[in-house]
């Protein structure tokens, strides 16, 4: 009697395990992703959309956007206009666009007809409120979720692509449940780790793919299906996942790490000046220790782009928010450094031109926040120039991508002044010979390759004397550049 309840039991089990496999497998086949929506059509959504189309020819992908003029351009059919600028990007969109890439303004029917929607809208510091200079203003994102939980009638999987604070998935939840018409939300983490100008390298062979997703049966086959989309050309070793928040959590602390490698770096680059040791020799020193490594300790004018100080700023709110105070300040010290890198190159300039720059014409070599990429926010060439200005300069620029009018709002936006007094001070130039013709002083801010070839004796011979070089980058020859005539001014050296 006992035997054969047990044997039952075994069967019953077996079979209700057998089912089990059955309806998971079946599930699975035919809630197989064949259409995407990706929400924002920016540096992370375009590129990042662009490359699972490429790699994913049977899935469906549509890129939206509020901006109809960002979309114009992303369906120009002038490559050379498209609103991001990345290296093999313009060829991968003319693969793919009208294929199974679309760029659309028809938010609605994009969410409606998708099974995974990419939520990428951008996550800029709070200028307002509880929070402000510091949080993550998390409005777009919101606006998003209510949207899709507006619109949608069948189930979706919401992926979180934007860099978020830890713990916003459970908001984006909330709303998705309480809002939506009774359809079924699973929503996973999944932060971008690409660097601008080398986007489509970094996606093509990314160091890690991250998702986060809730620990429920539901969860797990959700986390299964974005896993099977990077499948198809990321080796799955390469692809970590882990719980929601952990997801979230790391895509701020993987920022923050890097940030504070080129602040240590450039904290070591003021004593450098002041000792005679050589910037360059003790980033190369110790990268060489393994332990340490050699990326990402490279001295500069400072750190720039959308996310590294956003992203740091945002995990001091977190943290003080926690009442982890200590662990706040740690890391704002790593923008403090940046600000000082920053200024302190800008003093500079100033010191070395007998301590006015009043009436005097300073030649910027790039705006952009670094080489290959159209990209400004946040560019150290903002705060350089706007102090320059403010001390009376005229500034001339040259930046083989960054349009006058980008350069403008960018000055504007920091509201030292008015735009008239700033369209009065910046001056642009499409080449670089008259940007840098007759000036006092030129200073390198973007490592664009194309600066390292210039006929600098061309340029000496036309500078007003003595002629002063500041290379923010440490691209150029100093040796040979001070050869030619030019006082040299490095970064980290004496
Ligand atoms: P972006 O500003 O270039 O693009 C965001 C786009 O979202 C804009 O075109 C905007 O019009 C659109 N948008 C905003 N609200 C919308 C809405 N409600 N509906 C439709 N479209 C909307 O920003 P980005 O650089 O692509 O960054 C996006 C996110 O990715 C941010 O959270 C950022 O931190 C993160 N990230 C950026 C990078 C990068 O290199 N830029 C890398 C990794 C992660
Ligand atoms: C950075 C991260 O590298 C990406 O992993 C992340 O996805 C992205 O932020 C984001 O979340 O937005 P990005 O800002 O595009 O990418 O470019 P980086 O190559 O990291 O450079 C950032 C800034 O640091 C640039 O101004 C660059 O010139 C500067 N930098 C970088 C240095 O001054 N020294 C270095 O050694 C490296």
């Amino acid at each position: 009697m006992i035997v054969s309840f047990y044997k039952l039991k075994f069967q019953t089990d077996n079979l209700y395990l057998h089912n089990s496999i059955i309806a998971i497998f079946v599930l699975n086949f035919f809630m197989k992703i064949k259409n995407i929506c990706c929400i924002g059509a920016g540096y992370v959504g375009g590129p990042t959309m662009a490359v699972i189309a490429l790699k994913c020819p049977h899935i469906k992908i549509t890129v939206v956007d509020i901006n109809k003029e960002r979309i114009d351009s992303w369906n120009d059919s002038n490559l050379e206009k498209l609103p991001v600028y990345e290296p093999g990007l313009a060829d991968i969109v003319s693969q793919t666009r009208g294929k199974n890439l679309f760029f659309d303004v028809d938010i609605d029917s994009a969410i409606k007809n998708s099974e995974m929607i990419f939520i990428a809208v951008n996550t800029p510091t709070k200028t307002y409120g509880e929070g402000k200079g510091q949080a993550a203003d998390l409005k777009y994102v919101e606006i998003c979720a209510r949207k899709i939980a507006e619109i949608s009638t069948s189930d979706k999987i919401v992926v979180e692509k934007s860099t978020l604070p830890v713990r916003t998935a459970e908001a984006v939840k909330t709303i998705l449940d309480k809002t939506g018409n009774g359809v079924n939300f699973e929503v996973l983490s999944n932060p971008e780790f690409l660097a601008e100008g080398t986007a489509i390298n970094d996606l093509f062979k990314s160091d890690r793919v991250l998702i986060g997703g809730d620990q429920t049966e539901s969860g797990m086959l959700a986390i299964n299906k974005l896993v099977e989309i990077y499948e198809n050309w990321i080796p799955r070793e390469k692809i970590y996942t882990t719980n929601v928040w952990s997801s979230e959590l790391s895509k701020l602390v993987a920022n923050a790490f890097l940030a504070q490698r080129i602040s240590s770096i450039n904290s070591i680059s003021a004593l450098c000046e002041v000792t005679e040791a050589d910037v360059e020799e003790v980033s190369k020193a110790i990268g060489m220790d393994s332990r340490i490594g050699s990326k990402f300790l490279k001295s500069s004018v400072g750190f720039g782009g959308s996310c590294f100080q956003k992203d740091i700023l945002n995990l001091v709110y977190i943290a003080k928010s926690l009442g982890l105070n200590e662990v706040a300040e740690y890391w704002h010290q790593v923008i403090k450094i940046n600000n000082y890198q920053k200024i302190r190159f800008a003093k500079n300039i100033m010191k070395s031109l007998f301590n006015t720059v009043s009436g005097k014409k300073i030649s910027l070599l790039g705006w952009a926040f670094k080489k290959n990429t159209n990209d400004s926010r946040e560019s150290a060439a903002i705060y350089i120039a706007d102090y320059l200005i403010e001390n009376g300069a005229e500034i001339h620029v040259y930046d083989p991508k960054v349009t006058y009018s980008r350069m403008l709002s960018d000055l504007n936006d920091l509201g030292t002044r008015t735009t008239v007094k700033n369209r009065e001070s910046l001056f642009y130039h499409n080449t670089p010979l008259p940007a840098c013709f007759k000036s006092h002083a030129i200073a390198v801010l973007t490592e664009w390759d194309e600066f390292k070839t210039y006929n600098w004796e061309e340029i000496f011979d036309n500078s007003i004397k003595p002629a002063k070089l500041f290379d923010g980058r440490n691209i150029l020859d100093k040796k040979k550049i001070e050869a030619i005539g030019f006082e040299v001014y490095s970064i980290g050296k004496s």
